[in-house]
């Protein structure tokens, strides 16, 4: 098992990462959450999958353990799925010392999370994350919410859990295509963060993609680590974390135009071309860096363009982006392989020109 500690500013608290759920009780005991009551909030697939190992894990060591669960999937990340989760905690009579436990996904994660960070104004939270994305990205840095009004985590809060715990073999019933979704952070990590992570992730390309042991938990740990730094710099997102939205602006203006038919991840990795080629285009970047980083999109079955999509549509979308103020739109941008920055005085026709690269028109 592999330990470390994320360091915020408001907390810090341990991930924990192994190839079985082993090691996840005591965990819960070094936490000091035993003979609490407890509530298990899952979707409707991690209920299936791992529920029920959950609970013979948690065993009698809490003083109860209730669950929820519902309907797998975006739609039902909201206020109304909140509610029900409110209505569970007070039936179940949860207080001030009950803790909540994520199982699951990032849609999982932020509304188990924001619901213990609202329930008696803030009780005790667990994660464990089982999609790629979850493990990398939503479950490490205390980002809570739910979308409202079509605004994506409108309503949220910043919320720190007591630890994280990862078991690496749930990735083996994600299907694939979110396991790509994932791939997609994990990459941008590389990019933004660290030069020799990026190589390691070209190295190890195939191991990853057979979900080699090792060679997951080297993602699960680089990526964690790599998330970890930044959100210590900068926990609530005043200047340094603004770097993990690499690719985020082009990519969500492609996720929205396209009605969200394709996962985030996919989106970010078409995102992540675009910025790369004004990367290349300002220098930072060769023409070889950029096409291996379009290869190892690729590899890992990720698109790297967009078709039916307008250069002009996706410029203007980009405007609406949340980031997006005064009219200004902000760009991740490289300083070198490894290092980012914001930027916020891009050309418009930099931009265009940017687009043009992934609409291919
Ligand atoms: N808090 C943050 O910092 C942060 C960062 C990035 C994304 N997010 C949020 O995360 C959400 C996306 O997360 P996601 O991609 O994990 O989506 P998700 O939670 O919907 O999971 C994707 C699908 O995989 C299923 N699933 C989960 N684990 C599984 C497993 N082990 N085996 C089989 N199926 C499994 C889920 O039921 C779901 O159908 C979005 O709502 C996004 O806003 C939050
Ligand atoms: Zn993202």
């Amino acid at each position: 098992m592999k330990i470390f500690e994320v360091n915020a500013k408001s907390a810090s608290y341990p991930i924990y990462i192994n190839d079985s759920f082993e090691g996840l009780l005591s965990a819960f005991e070094k936490a000091g959450l035993f003979g609490r009551k407890a509530l298990v909030i899952c979707d409707s697939n991690t209920e299936r999958l791992y529920l029920d190992s959950i609970l013979e894990i948690l065993g009698d060591n809490f003083l109860t353990v209730c669950h929820t669960s519902f309907e797998a999937g975006e739609k039902r990340k909201n206020l109304e799925t909140i509610y029900d989760f409110y209505k569970v905690m007070a039936e179940n009579k949860l207080d001030r010392k009950s803790v909540v436990i994520a199982l699951g996904g990032g849609v999982v994660g932020d509304m188990a999370g924001f619901a213990a960070a609202t329930y008696m104004r803030g009780i005790k939270y667990v994660q464990i994350p089982t999609t790629l994305l979850a493990q990398v990205d939503s479950s490490v840095g205390g980002k809570t919410g739910v979308d409202f009004m079509g605004g994506k985590n409108l309503v949220g809060a910043f919320y720190q859990p007591e630890f994280v715990f990862m078991n690496t073999k749930t990735l083996y019933t994600l299907p694939e295509r979110e396991f790509s979704a994932g791939m997609a952070e994990v990459i941008k990590h590389g990019y933004i963060i660290d030069k020799d992570y990026l190589n390691m992730l070209f190295e190890k390309k195939a191991e990853i993609k057979e979900l080699r042991t090792s060679a997951i938990t080297d993602i699960l740990y680089g990526s964690c680590k790599a998330k970890a730094y930044v959100v210590s710099q900068d926990e609530k997102e005043t200047g340094l974390r603004a770097i993990l939205n690499y690719g985020h602006t082009f990519g969500h203006a492609v996720e929205s135009l396209l009605g969200f038919k394709l996962l985030h991840g996919e989106c970010v990795s078409i995102g992540m071309m675009a910025a790369l080629a004004l990367d290349l285009e300002r220098g930072v970047i060769t023409e070889d860096d950029y096409k291996a980083a379009e290869g190892l999109l690729k590899y890992f079955d990720l698109p790297v363009s967009v078709r039916g999509l307008s250069a002009r549509d996706i410029h203007s979308q980009m405007f609406m982006d949340k980031k997006t103020k005064n009219n200004i739109i902000t760009l991740v941008l490289l300083k070198t392989i490894g290092e980012a920055y914001s930027d916020s005085s891009v050309g418009s026709e930099e931009i265009d020109r940017a687009i043009l690269k992934i609409t291919g028109e």
